[in-house]
């Protein structure tokens, strides 16, 4: 008796995939600004991948040898390199983006009410030990917020991006 579900091959899921990347610079923009753990930016990496999003991470030597060394796409994925974080933010809000940091702030939006993106939206994640710095809070439009019911504080910050990745991008 075969069983009622089917794994589906490896051949045929390559065949549902798109043959290249996505265009650089698309709606959705993942940007670990101030990254202190290799395995995250490979994690955010491949979210980055299946949602369809661009990376945008500072200009540092480990960031691009962890990012090398945690791609295991079979195409490049595409990568942004911004110096200056805060001043990144306010020129991508004065261009009409929208600015969502992900973090435990007052007043966040839950992840559940999180509506689709419909323009441009840059995904602010925090430092894995200390979060979203002070300084540039006030480049937020808002934060969302993905409720927990555990006993940890947070969440592994590759495993917040990605949620709030895929409801961004209307995949769940
Ligand atoms: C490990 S947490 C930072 C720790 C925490 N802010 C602190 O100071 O203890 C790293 C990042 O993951 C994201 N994060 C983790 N859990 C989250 C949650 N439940 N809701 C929203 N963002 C979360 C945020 O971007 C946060 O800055």
């Amino acid at each position: 008796m075969s069983p009622a579900i089917r794994v589906r091959p490896r051949r045929e899921l390559a065949a549902a995939r798109r043959r290249r990347a996505h265009r650089c610079w698309g709606h959705l923009v993942a940007a670990p600004l101030w990254p202190m753990h290799q395995a995250n930016l490979g994690t955010l990496l491949r979210t980055c991948d299946a949602v369809g999003a661009c990376l945008a991470v500072p200009p540092w030597r480990w960031v691009d040898e962890a990012l090398a060394r945690g791609n295991t796409l079979r195409q490049p994925s595409c990568v942004h390199r911004v110096g200056d974080p805060v001043r990144w933010l306010a020129a991508e809000r004065a261009s009409g983006a929208q600015v969502l940091g992900v973090e435990l702030t007052d007043e966040a939006v839950r992840l559940a009410d999180l509506p689709m993106a419909r323009r441009r939206t840059i995904v602010v994640l925090g430092h894995e030990a200390t979060g979203i710095p002070a300084e540039a809070l006030d480049s937020l439009d808002a934060a969302v917020e993905i409720p927990m019911v555990g006993t940890g504080l947070s969440l592994n910050v590759a495993v917040a991006g990605s949620l709030v990745l895929y409801k961004l991008a209307g995949l769940t």
